[in-house]
């Protein structure tokens, strides 16, 4: 009986260490932290790049959105719908998010 009990108990210890680890991966990246990576990963060449794309394919249907309107987690929800509606390729959707995120509302 003792036995079972120390059993069980160890398995539910188990069960919160794995649920607190996996949480700890996924959301772990601060806005701060992805706008670093952006920032890292992308030349400048990049993000002129994208800023042109921009300007060019996100104010067909409505307003040009602009960086600072929004903050990164507004831009990671709405971009990969957006890119998808300007018809961009993922290189060039990858670019455009890069120039808005770095330039997204702090
Ligand atoms: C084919 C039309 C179309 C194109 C092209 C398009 N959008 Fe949109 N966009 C919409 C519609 C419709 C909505 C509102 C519904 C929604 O959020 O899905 C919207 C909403 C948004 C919003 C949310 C605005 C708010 O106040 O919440 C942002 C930001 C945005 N678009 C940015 C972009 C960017 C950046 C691009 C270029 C990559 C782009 N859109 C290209 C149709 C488009």
């Amino acid at each position: 009986m003792r036995r079972s009990v120390f059993l069980t108990f160890s398995a539910a210890l188990l069960l919160v260490a794995a649920c607190t680890s996996k949480k700890a991966t996924t959301s772990a990246k601060s806005p701060a932290d992805v706008v670093a990576e952006v920032k890292k990963n992308y030349t400048a060449d990049d993000m002129a790049h994208g800023k042109e794309l921009w300007q060019s394919n996100c104010n067909k249907c409505h307003k040009l959105h602009d960086g600072p309107e929004f903050s990164v987690e507004k831009w990671e929800n709405v971009l990969p719908r957006m890119i998808k509606r300007a018809k961009l390729s993922d290189d060039d959707g990858a670019k455009v998010r890069a120039y808005l995120i770095a330039n997204s509302k702090m």
